[in-house]
């Protein structure tokens, strides 16, 4: 019976070891993924920083590699940058994202060092031109676009999306307001332009109609200024998906650039991608303990020790997945399942029709590609524990993010006042 393996492990001792749910990360991938971004995003033409968006999957030991390669972090939240901090990743590497940063959050910047604020709107510029006049910090500041496009999986549609929470457009009266702002601080200089048109893009075109318009508001600057392009790139979760390596796909997106520069003469000072879910969710795979299986008129249910809690994207995006029963891999796959989980909700579904060989209780579902945003989005939904998440490199395995236990989950609760008697 082969097993599965990940790193140079065997998932049975991975979960044997460590329990189920389990986020496992393929260390090697990882690091190739990172290998790939930081030689590949290059050019002799114009400086290039990689910055992790972290949000698909936070944490101080993810952030130390990313650290060890060189990038920085992009980080949305307080308690992203707090992560960021307590990490080996250098505070000058630190941008802080958001479209409603707190003045809490403002504040904690500020006090913290970050160097580098991606600001969304005017109100948020507003107000820190103020708190940087404060604590008479410098910042560099790159102001949020809406560019109009916004990339789907297999589509983009243009100017659509003027709608969108995020951003403001170029040349509009917001747009107006935030280059007065900046002229008149002190404190606040303007670093270049950020834009973002979407997440799990396959067709590349958005995000090159996406530089040409950037390009085009650099073009009537005459100091060179940044042009951080986020992120996006797919990633593979089933067959259907087909995503261009990093390789080749940094190196088009640099050589376009070079060609559009010459073309446009714009002068630039720095090109930056932000690149999330690329990075690691094919590096990630979740194991669970298969229990009971309950047939319906029409469908056959596999149930797992997991769900919704530590992967929410099926219920939430209807996200497709695919899995194999970890310690029986060359079995015949000859029955059509549902795989669902332990969670109060019929929606608890991550896995639709899949063909998957019998099973018994106590064998182990990996689910592949769940490096992205599933231990980011996970919940305690039901009272369910976090799963613990755990590096494997050639053959040795390591915790990242301990299991949340019992006790854990009531950590914050307060008991009441009868019970403080009792
Ligand atoms: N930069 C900015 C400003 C972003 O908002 C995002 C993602 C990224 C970079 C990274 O995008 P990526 O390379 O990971 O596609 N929860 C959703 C994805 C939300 C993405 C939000 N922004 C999901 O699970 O599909």
């Amino acid at each position: 019976m082969k097993e599965l393996v990940i790193g140079g492990v065997k998932a049975s001792e991975l979960t044997a070891q460590y329990g189920t749910p389990l986020y496992v990360y393929d260390q090697q991938k990882l690091e190739a993924n990172l290998e790939a971004y930081t030689t590949y995003f290059k050019s002799d033409v114009f400086q290039t920083r990689i910055l992790y968006a972290s949000k698909a999957f936070q944490t101080i030991g993810m952030l130390d590699l990313i650290a060890e390669y060189g990038l920085g972090v992009d980080v949305v939240s307080s308690g992203e940058l707090y992560t960021a901090l307590k990490s080996t990743m250098p505070v000058e590497k630190i941008y802080f994202h958001g479209n409603n940063k707190t003045t809490e959050e403002l504040r904690m910047a500020l006090e913290t060092g970050v160097k580098h604020m991606v600001v969304d709107n005017v109100m948020e510029l507003e107000e820190l031109a103020g708190l940087a006049a404060e604590y008479k910090e410098k910042l560099q500041v790159q102001i949020r676009l809406n560019v109009g496009i916004e990339a789907h999986t297999h589509e983009y549609i243009v100017t659509t999306h003027i709608d969108s929470k995020f951003g403001i457009a170029f040349g509009s009266s917001d747009y107006e307001a935030c280059i007065a702002i900046l002229k008149k601080s002190d404190y606040l200089a303007l670093e270049g332009f950020h834009v973002h048109i979407g997440s799990q893009i396959f067709e590349m075109d958005a995000w090159y109609a996406a530089i040409d318009k950037m390009l085009g508001y650099l073009q009537t600057f005459s100091e060179p200024l940044t042009l951080n392009l986020g992120g996006g790139f797919g990633v593979r979760y089933t067959d259907a998906d087909q995503p261009m390596p990093i390789k080749e796909n940094m190196a088009q997106i640099v050589t376009y650039l070079e060609d559009k520069l010459q073309e446009t003469g714009v002068k630039i000072r720095e090109v930056m991608i932000e690149p999330g879910r690329s990075l690691v969710a094919e590096a990630g795979t979740t194991l669970y303990e298969i229990g009971y299986q309950k047939k319906t008129p029409n469908k056959q249910y596999y149930f797992v020790d997991g769900g919704m809690g530590d992967n929410i994207r099926p219920s939430l995006y209807q996200a497709d997945y695919s899995c194999d029963v970890a310690n029986n891999m060359t079995a015949e796959k000859s029955e059509l399942v549902t795989v669902a989980g332990k969670y109060c909700e019929s929606g608890d579904v991550l896995i639709h029709d899949v063909y998957l060989p019998p099973v018994k209780k106590g064998d182990i579902l990996a689910v592949y590609s769940t490096g992205a945003y599933g231990y980011a989005m996970s919940s305690n939904y039901n009272r369910n524990a976090t799963p613990a998440v755990v590096f494997v490199k050639d053959g040795e395995s390591r915790v990242i993010v301990k299991r949340q236990t019992l006790a854990d989950l009531i950590r914050n609760d307060v008991k009441t006042e009868a019970d403080k008697h009792a």
